[in-house]
């Protein structure tokens, strides 16, 4: 079937997204180009205010109905439950995106097997709940996306980032092994890897004149990422536009892997 104008392909009118963390950072940034693309929202917050208040100011700005719900998205009750509320207030969910990450720092032999775990919940684990819970139903309809937030760190190493890189790239191989499961049953499976983005995330970093510099080093595009890049590769793998795009990668990262 050709295609009228490929704009219309990105657009998200009538699909409904959930994505986790969706309250500040890159989360809420990929929530509100998701409702500007037209889809309805969920976002999720392990605080309830911050889910609502977020949720509101995105609807206000893009016009589309966006709810907040609350959820610590690493316990599999806690994800039957928040999918339960998001179904019952705003509809089954066809585009996923799991986005709820932390990233705690520190050398592989030192760092407290809490910290480990910790990380590999909400960076592996929390994806692999929300997919069981959410995909089933897409697979069903025969339609549906689910979008991971990976990282550079999926595919490159660097020092003190022992469980942050094991949980992503456990999430990148994860999304393929996902997206060989669903190819033919029009439910797609992604990885967006971003590079250094100004976030609570990256405190440390931005609070250290040496290492932020340091990190623009390493970036060929010579700054780090203003929030609103990430929202172009959001749509795009969110749309029928990367239709028959799955099992990838997208690096959002001014060139840093192509080294
Ligand atoms: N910023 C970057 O440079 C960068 C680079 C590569 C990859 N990433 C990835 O992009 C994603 C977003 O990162 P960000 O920079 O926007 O981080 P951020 O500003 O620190 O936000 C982290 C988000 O994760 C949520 N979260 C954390 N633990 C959670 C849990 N147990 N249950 C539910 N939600 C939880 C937080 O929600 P609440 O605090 O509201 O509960 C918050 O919305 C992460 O997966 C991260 O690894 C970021």
């Amino acid at each position: 079937m050709t295609q009228k104008n490929v704009l219309d392909s990105f657009r998200l009118d009538g699909r409904r997204a959930l994505v986790t963390g969706g309250a500040r950072g890159l989360g809420r940034v990929i929530a509100s180009a998701l409702a500007h693309a037209g889809a309805e929202v969920a976002i999720t917050s392990r605080t309830l205010e911050d889910a609502t208040t977020a949720a509101l100011e995105i609807s206000q700005d893009s016009g589309r109905r966006v709810l907040g719900f609350e959820g610590d998205v690493t316990k599999a009750e806690a994800v039957r439950l928040l999918g339960d509320s998001v179904e019952a207030e705003l509809g089954v969910i066809d585009i996923l995106v799991n986005n709820a990450g932390i990233n705690i720092r520190g050398a592989a032999v030192e760092l407290p097997e809490d910290d480990w775990e910790t990380v590999l919940a909400v960076n592996l684990k929390a994806p692999f709940l929300c997919v069981q819970r959410f995909v089933p139903g897409m697979c069903d309809r025969g339609w549906g996306r689910v979008i991971n937030l990976g990282s550079i760190l999926s595919v490159i190493g660097i020092a003190g980032r022992t469980p942050y890189a094991a949980a992503k790239g456990g999430l990148l191989n994860m999304t393929r092994v996902m997206a060989l499961e669903w190819a033919m049953r029009g439910v797609t499976a992604n990885a967006i890897c971003p590079g250094p983005f100004a976030t609570d995330m990256n405190k440390p970093l931005l609070e250290d004149p040496v290492k932020y510099k340091a990190f623009i080093d390493k970036i060929p595009m010579g700054r780090w990422a203003e929030l609103h890049e990430i929202a172009g590769a959001a749509v795009f793998l969110a749309s029928d536009a990367s239709s028959f795009v799955t099992g990838s990668a997208l690096f959002v990262d001014g060139g840093w892997t192509a080294q």
